[in-house]
C-alpha cells in the first residue's frame, strides 16, 4: 500500500519524492528511548471497509520531526509532563485535595487507560473522554473549578496519564451501548462539509501519503494524542485538532468537548485500533 501511493507521490513533485525517502528510512522503526518500540502499522480493524491497514501519523513527518520523537529528553511534549506532575500533587479546591490524595499508586494507576478512551460510561450515560473524568474528579472530588478542554493544564495532564499507557494498542470499544455514538461519529467523519465541501475521509482516507500543499497527508489517527506540535509549541488535543480541521476546510466546527466531538473521537480512535498509544507525540 505504502510503495504504490509513494509511486504517485513521487511523481507529482521534487518535494513528494524527499518524503519518499523520509518513510523508507523511518517507516518500521519508531522506538522511543532505544527501548519502547512502538505499533505504527498495524493491520486495520475489521470495521475498517476502505482500509487494509493503518499508519501512526509519525510516519508521515520528515525525519528531522521524527527524531524529536525517539527520546524523551528532545521531546519538547515532555515539559508539560513534568508540569502535570507538580499539579498531580499540587492541593486545589475547597476539598483541600490533590490528586495524589486519592490516587495513592500515582498516575501509573492509569496505566491502560487512554487505550480504552473515550468509553460509554454507565453512570454518566454517556461517551466520556479522558478530559471528562479530570475534570469530574476537579469539580466534584476536589470541589475546584474545571480545566479547559485544551488549556494547558488539561492537556498536560492527559499526556501524564496517556504516557503510563505508551506502546499499548489503542482497543476502543464500539459495540453495545457504545454503538449508537460510534455510528454518529461515522456519520460526521463521512460528510461533506464547509466551503470546501469536503469530509475528513477524503483527505485521510482517500489522499493520504500524498502531499497536501507541504503538508504529507497522514490517514488522521488520534493514537498520538495529546500532540505536541511545532507549529504552536505546546500540546494539542484531539478536538482542537478536529476544530483545526474543520475549519481549513471552512466549516463550522463543533465545540471542543461537545457530544459531536465525543462521537467522532470515539469513531476515529476506533479506526487506530491497534497502533500504539504515543503520546505525547511530535507533530509539525
Ligand atoms: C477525592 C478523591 C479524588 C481526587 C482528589 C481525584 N480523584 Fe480521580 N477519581 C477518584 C475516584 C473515586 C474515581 C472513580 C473510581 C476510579 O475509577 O478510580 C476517580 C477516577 C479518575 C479517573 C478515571 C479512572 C478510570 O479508570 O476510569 C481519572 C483519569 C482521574 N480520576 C484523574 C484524576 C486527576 C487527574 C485528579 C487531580 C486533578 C483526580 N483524579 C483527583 C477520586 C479522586
Ligand atoms: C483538506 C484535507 C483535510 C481534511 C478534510 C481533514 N483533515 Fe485532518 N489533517 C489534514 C492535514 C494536512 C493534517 C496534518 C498532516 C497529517 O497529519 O495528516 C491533518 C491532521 C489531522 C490529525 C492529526 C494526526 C496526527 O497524527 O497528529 C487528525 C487526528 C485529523 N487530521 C483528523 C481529522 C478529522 C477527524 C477530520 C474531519 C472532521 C479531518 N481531519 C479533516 C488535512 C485534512
Amino acid at each position: 500500500m505504502i510503495g504504490s501511493n509513494l509511486l504517485r507521490v513521487a511523481s507529482i513533485a521534487t518535494i513528494a519524492s524527499l518524503a519518499f525517502g523520509t518513510i523508507t528510512a523511518n517507516a518500521q522503526s519508531l522506538i522511543i528511548n532505544e527501548e519502547e518500540l512502538m505499533i505504527t502499522q498495524a493491520p486495520a480493524a475489521a470495521h475498517l471497509e476502505n482500509l487494509d491497514e493503518v499508519f501512526s501519523g509519525w510516519i508521515y513527518r520528515t525525519k528531522e520531526t521524527q527524531s524529536l520523537q525517539l527520546d524523551d529528553f528532545d521531546n519538547p511534549g515532555m515539559i508539560f509532563v513534568d508540569q502535570a506532575l507538580d499539579e498531580w500533587a499540587k492541593v486545589d479546591g475547597s476539598a483541600g485535595k490533590s490528586c495524589a490524595a486519592c490516587h495513592t499508586g500515582g498516575p501509573a494507576e492509569f496505566a491502560g487507560l487512554r487505550t480504552v478512551l473515550p468509553r460509554w460510561d454507565d453512570e454518566a450515560g454517556a461517551i466520556q473522554s479522558m478530559e471528562d473524568y479530570i475534570n469530574e474528579c476537579r469539580t466534584e472530588r476536589m470541589q475546584a473549578d474545571a480545566w479547559k478542554w485544551s488549556g494547558t493544564s488539561m492537556t498536560a495532564m492527559t499526556a501524564l496519564i496517556s504516557l503510563e499507557s505508551r506502546g499499548m494498542p489503542v482497543n476502543v470499544v464500539i459495540d453495545g451501548p457504545a454503538s449508537d455514538a460510534w455510528e454518529q461519529g461515522k456519520d460526521i467523519y463521512y460528510t461533506r462539509v464547509g466551503q470546501l465541501d469536503m469530509s475528513c475521509a477524503n483527505c485521510h482516507e482517500n489522499n493520504y501519503d500524498t502531499m497536501i500543499r507541504a503538508d504529507h497527508l497522514s490517514q488522521g489517527q488520534t493514537n498520538g494524542f495529546p500532540v505536541y506540535r511545532l507549529k504552536n509549541a505546546k500540546l494539542n488535543s484531539t478536538h482542537a485538532r478536529f476544530k483545526g480541521c474543520m475549519k481549513n476546510i471552512r466549516a463550522t466546527p463543533y465545540k471542543e468537548g461537545s457530544d459531536e466531538f465525543r462521537a467522532l473521537e470515539l469513531y476515529v480512535a476506533s479506526r487506530g485500533n491497534g497502533l500504539s498509544v504515543e503520546g505525547a507525540s511530535v507533530r509539525n
